[in-house]
């Protein structure tokens, strides 16, 4: 089977470089925000443009402590998108937040067009997600919030290499949060996130709240959280740091592969239409008959996923303390993303066969709609 991801080839690939720093660190006992933590936030710093960098053990912690440390709370309101993982929503229900969900363009970005109308004197912060490594436009964005007076926070979880004008993504905002969860392009062997941000205040409030305030070993100034990264973990990204790269270089070769290979099918390139600076987290096709593609990919042994089938505004969790809303641009595109394997364990071979399966799906099905899609 081509998988439609690479965790267990990440994990699998520089393991035995990771046991024997791992075997250095167990008789030190140093597990929770040791050395090896230190050295890869300034790692994480240095590819920030020297922005501060401070580890988490989630992505969703990092969001979390950045609409905190803005004092976003009750009685205000965080405008982001619906098409998007739950934890990006969760973050703004968890510090008390009312969530405003903005629907996107045809490329799956919210932008200022969805996000302007959605502005009231309750509105404390956008969250733009650089969905599938995509960036959004953040000139603009940052434009209209400043211009507001509204935070902006970046969700970077999927958005590991993704540039504008050359730059990582996450330094232009207030704040940025990053997963390192093991499914993304850079991962750990665990949860873990890390919070980005120029501002020095916001930093030093992160840094504190990530570990319940404490100032000292004794001494608590603010009340905070459990969110340090361990030791483990932080050897583990250590080890992967140097190879991000040449990794991010193999996703952008794919894409362009299949750039070319796809781009007169009826499925389609990537939504993205080759954003420069996309990082391909995920490349994602469109298809009237999404079902019937993923089905047929899979009878040729290729795992092709959907991120994410129910937006937001369709779970049980909002419907259950929201009023329904209705997001016609992403709920149409839930019915017809599909997300093709792109990531840098796959040989030319693979790439080739998926092309070549996409391609016989459209000759046999869509172009001749009478015939039956495969069960
Ligand atoms: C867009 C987005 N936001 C936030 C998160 C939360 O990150 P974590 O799982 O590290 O908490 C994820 C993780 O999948 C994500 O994809």
């Amino acid at each position: 089977m081509i998988k439609c991801n690479n965790v267990l080839e990440q994990a699998r690939d520089l393991s035995e470089f990771i046991f024997e720093r791992w075997r250095d660190i167990l008789p030190a006992g140093d597990f929770v925000l040791g050395d090896d933590v230190s050295r890869f936030e300034t790692w994480m710093s240095q590819r920030c443009m020297g922005a501060y960098a401070i580890s988490m053990n989630s992505g969703t912690d990092a969001l979390l402590l950045a609409l905190r440390a803005l004092g976003i709370g009750p009685g205000h309101e965080v405008i982001t998108c619906s098409n998007t993982f739950v934890a990006t929503v969760g973050a703004i229900v968890a510090v008390g937040a009312r969530p405003i969900l903005a629907d996107v363009g045809d490329d799956e970005l919210i932008n200022v067009d969805t996000v302007a109308p959605l502005f009231t004197e309750r509105t404390r912060a956008v969250i733009p997600v650089h969905l599938r490594g995509r960036p959004v436009d953040m000139d603009s964005m940052l434009t209209l919030c400043r211009a507001h007076g509204v935070a902006v926070v970046e969700d970077c979880a999927q958005a590991i290499g993704t540039t504008i004008n050359g730059k990582q993504v996450g330094t232009s905002s207030d704040a940025a949060a990053f997963s390192l969860h093991p499914l993304k392009t850079f991962g750990g062997l665990g949860d873990g996130g890390i919070l980005v941000t120029t501002n020095p205040e916001i930093a030093a409030y992160a840094r504190r709240a990530r570990n319940h305030g404490l100032q000292t070993r004794d001494e608590s100034i603010v009340f905070g959280i459990n969110s340090r990264l361990d030791s483990l973990q932080a050897a583990a990204l250590n080890i992967k740091a140097p190879y991000l790269d040449r990794w991010l270089r193999r996703r952008r070769e794919i894409a362009a592969f299949y750039d070319l290979a796809l781009a007169e099918t009826a499925t389609g390139t990537d939504l993205g239409g080759g954003k420069p600076g996309s990082s391909y987290y995920h490349y994602v096709v469109k298809s009237a008959k999404r079902d019937g593609l993923q089905r047929h990919l899979a009878k040729y042994g290729i795992q092709a996923a959907v991120h994410y089938p129910v937006p937001i505004h369709r779970q049980q969790a909002w419907l259950r303390s929201q009023p329904p809303i209705a997001l016609p641009t992403t709920e149409r595109l839930s019915r017809e993303i599909l997300t093709i394997p792109c990531h840098h364990h796959l040989s030319d071979c693979d790439i080739e066969k998926i092309v070549v399966t996409i391609r016989s799906f459209n000759a046999r099905y869509e172009f001749a709609p009478e015939r039956r899609i495969p069960s």
